[in-house]
């Protein structure tokens, strides 16, 4: 990513989220904030998408990507995890919305710094205040120590914590994801759930195409894809890790899930992937 640039893909996929408001009435996901974030020229920005011929089946995963995650958050605050943190987290809503207030919970918003100051400057804009219990950390996943980052800013590595990270992996270096992974997986009982594009060369024909033309895109702005993954080599890096549980959701699955397609009808290809790990810690620490 640009020095001191805010991401554009973050304006990118907010304002994905906002035309799934628009378009089908938040159907996959429910965003109250998603328009109000994107500043005066939503609309502009909104009906600017509609000339993508890849824009609505990005925008469904982009739709399905946020409401996975949330869900598995849901789960993960039943279960008493009371930590959580948005790594990458562009113009995301969740710690605006707050859907588990009352709980105590704390959410610490991870992001590239000069993205994260724009971020709050477009809250401020809007009049929009995050509360008292988000904690923004300015961190850049190339560079800083995320682990000592964030317990500076007061994430407790003794007690259980769910990390979303969407829409960031494809933009970091190999090392840069290994190390985040390390670093969620250091913490006891920690989850995450993040989402990876599989390589160009498992798509085959228009699908590739439109992969390609929307990396060619994101590259001409500065944020080029650098890292893709195949399933089975995600489901080993995770398992390296001791993350135990994994649930990783292809294009046929969020047909499934999401869009009520049947079991029978759904037709398994390659696309984005999103994934859910959790790393139970064993009485023996392990
Ligand atoms: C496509 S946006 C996704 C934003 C948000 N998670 C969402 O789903 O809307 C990519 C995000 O990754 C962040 N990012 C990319 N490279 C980064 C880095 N090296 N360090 C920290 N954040 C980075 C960008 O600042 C941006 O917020």
């Amino acid at each position: 990513m640009q020095e001191r640039q805010p991401s554009r893909t973050a304006l990118g996929a907010a304002a994905h989220r906002a035309a799934h408001q628009r378009h089908v009435g938040g159907r996959i996901f429910h965003d109250p904030f998603a328009h109000v974030v994107l500043g005066a020229d939503a609309d502009r920005i909104i009906s600017e998408l509609a000339g993508d011929p890849a824009a609505r089946s990005l925008q469904l995963f982009i739709a399905a990507r946020s409401r996975f995650a949330e869900d598995c958050f849901a789960a993960a605050v039943e279960r008493g995890v009371r930590q959580a943190v948005v790594l990458g987290a562009g113009l995301d809503t969740m710690s605006l919305r707050q859907p588990h207030g009352g709980v105590g919970l704390r959410i610490y918003e991870v992001d590239h710094p000069a993205t994260q100051q724009w971020k709050r400057n477009r809250l401020a804009e809007a009049g929009l205040t995050a509360p008292t219990t988000v904690t923004f950390v300015a961190v850049d996943f190339e560079k800083d120590d995320l682990g000592s980052t964030l317990a500076m800013a007061g994430l407790r590595s003794d007690a259980p914590a769910f990390f979303t990270w969407l829409g960031v992996v494809p933009y970091l270096h190999r090392e840069a994801v290994i190390g985040t992974l390390r670093t969620i997986a250091s913490i006891p009982n920690s989850e995450v759930v993040f989402d990876y594009t599989e390589p160009l060369e498992n798509y085959d024909g228009i699908a590739r195409a439109r992969l390609s033309a929307v990396a060619e895109r994101t590259a001409a702005i500065g944020e080029p894809w650098l890292t893709f993954f195949d399933p089975a080599e995600v489901e080993e890096l995770l398992h390296g890790l001791g993350f135990g549980h994994q649930e990783d959701l292809g294009l046929a699955q969020i047909d499934i899930r999401y869009l009520g397609v049947r079991p029978e009808a759904s037709r398994k290809r390659p696309g984005p992937h999103v994934l859910h790990a959790l790393r139970r810690q064993t009485s023996h620490g392990g």
